[in-house]
């Protein structure tokens, strides 16, 4: 995990404030659970057979002897928390944030330290909340400018029709294994569903003629899902993909991922669906669930500053003789009367030509710059950075009523 430093967490915080800013507009509220979890945890909701759960881990023995892993994923301590509440019973809006952790191979977007950013709707059975969360995603990419995204999308039917589904395809892969990939070959003893997931030549020109998890689902599911995907179609790129699985266990019904073809071999930048046992399968009561998580440091190479709504930033220049007194008192006034522009004071070292330089590099829109003279008459010259640089004289007043409406 690379560290981050001020120029990098820019884009960072602009995804953080987009994204809080859109949960708060669908009434959604933060959940936060700790970063460490019993291992049996990750093994009864993400799966033991899962590649997550079996490779990726890291797990340790506590001084008490106890297995204990970095979490991997969000979802199953928020159910976990939840049933630990006794609160199955209530409807939830939850949003997450923070790092995960698992033990890949590290190349250029996959980290073993990550973060993500996830939702978790509990509570609410398939219907609404499907549709809701695809708005959800979609105002998030509009709110960030991302525009070239494709969304796929598939439903696992219930527990039922996946297992006779998972039959199916076992036996239809078992008389040909010698034609599978290596890899494959493992993963159809130990998860059989990811051998659709394969992006191995061999095992994709297999799979053509394999059996299609839609004839195993109720015609109720996939009238859902087609009425699903032909509501959003003239708003994004979303289409049916019937070798989408996911990852890990839990999945039943509607699940999706959003990929990017900026973004290169690891092309998924969100991730989710619907997983209605897990309630149960941590113990607790029935409990509805469905969710996505959106992999950070993935949608953070998608994002375009400039195309972006950000905050206006004026720099705060300081030439000739330094009254921090006053000045510190205009640039106080300043950002209480504004809180949303940006006041940029480059602690006021240099000459005027190297202070402007500076507002110029670090995108201001505007400059006030305080000279001697200006002080002593309690003006500023206000300076437009953006096109042809138009100054004018103003005392303070003006410069706070400017600043407040600005
Ligand atoms: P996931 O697909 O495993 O789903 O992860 C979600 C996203 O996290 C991925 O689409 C990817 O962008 C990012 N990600 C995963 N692994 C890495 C890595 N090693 N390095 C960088 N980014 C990574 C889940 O985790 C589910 N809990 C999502 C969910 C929430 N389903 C329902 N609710």
């Amino acid at each position: 995990m690379p560290d981050l430093f001020p120029e990098d967490l820019e884009k960072w915080h602009i995804l953080e404030s987009t994204l809080l800013n859109i949960f708060n507009s669908f009434d959604t509220s933060e959940i936060r659970t700790p970063l460490i979890e019993p291992t049996d945890l990750f093994a009864r909701s993400v799966g033991d057979s899962s590649d997550i759960v079996n490779k990726e881990l890291y797990s340790f023995l506590d001084r008490n002897e106890e297995s204990i892993s970095l979490r991997p994923e969000g979802s199953a301590s928020v159910i976990r928390a939840i049933v630990q509440r006794k609160q199955e019973h209530n409807q939830h809006k939850l949003w997450y944030q923070g790092p995960m952790f698992r033990y890949e191979r590290p190349q250029k977007g996959r980290y073993r330290q990550f973060h993500q950013i996830g939702v978790e709707y509990l509570g609410h059975q398939e219907g609404a909340s499907e549709y809701e969360l695809i708005s959800m995603i979609l105002e998030i990419h509009q709110s960030l400018g991302i525009q070239d995204y494709t969304i796929k999308i598939n439903h696992l039917g219930d527990s039922q029709a996946k297992e006779k589904f998972c039959k199916s395809l076992v036996s239809f892969l078992e008389p040909r294994i010698e034609d599978l990939h290596e890899k494959d070959k493992v993963r159809l003893k130990s998860n059989p569903l990811r051998v659709l997931d394969s992006k191995e030549k061999s095992t994709q020109v297999l799979l053509k003629n394999a059996p299609k998890f839609q004839d195993f689902i109720s015609k109720k599911s996939k009238d859902f899902l087609n009425d699903l995907v032909n509501a959003f179609k003239d708003q994004c790129d979303i289409h049916i993909d019937q070798s989408l699985v996911r990852g890990l266990d839990y999945y039943t019904g509607v699940v999706f991922e959003i990929v990017s073809r900026e973004l290169g071999a690891q092309d998924a930048f969100l991730g989710g669906g619907r997983y209605d046992n897990l309630s149960n399968q941590l113990g607790g009561k029935d409990m509805y669930a469905i969710g996505f998580a959106i992999g950070v440091e993935r949608i953070i190479e998608l994002l375009n500053v400039q195309n972006i709504n950000q905050s206006l930033k004026v720099g705060f220049i300081i030439v000739g003789e330094q009254i921090y007194k006053k000045t510190y008192k205009i640039a106080n006034d300043l950002r209480r009367s504004n809180k949303d522009i940006i006041l940029d004071t480059f602690l006021s070292e240099g000459s005027l030509k190297s202070q402007l330089r500076k507002a110029n590099k670090n995108n201001c829109d505007f400059a006030i710059i305080i000279g001697n003279e200006e002080l002593k008459n309690n003006q500023v010259i206000w300076k437009d950075l953006r096109e042809d640089g138009d100054q004018e004289l103003l005392n303070l007043n003006e410069l706070l009523d400017k600043y407040t409406n600005l």
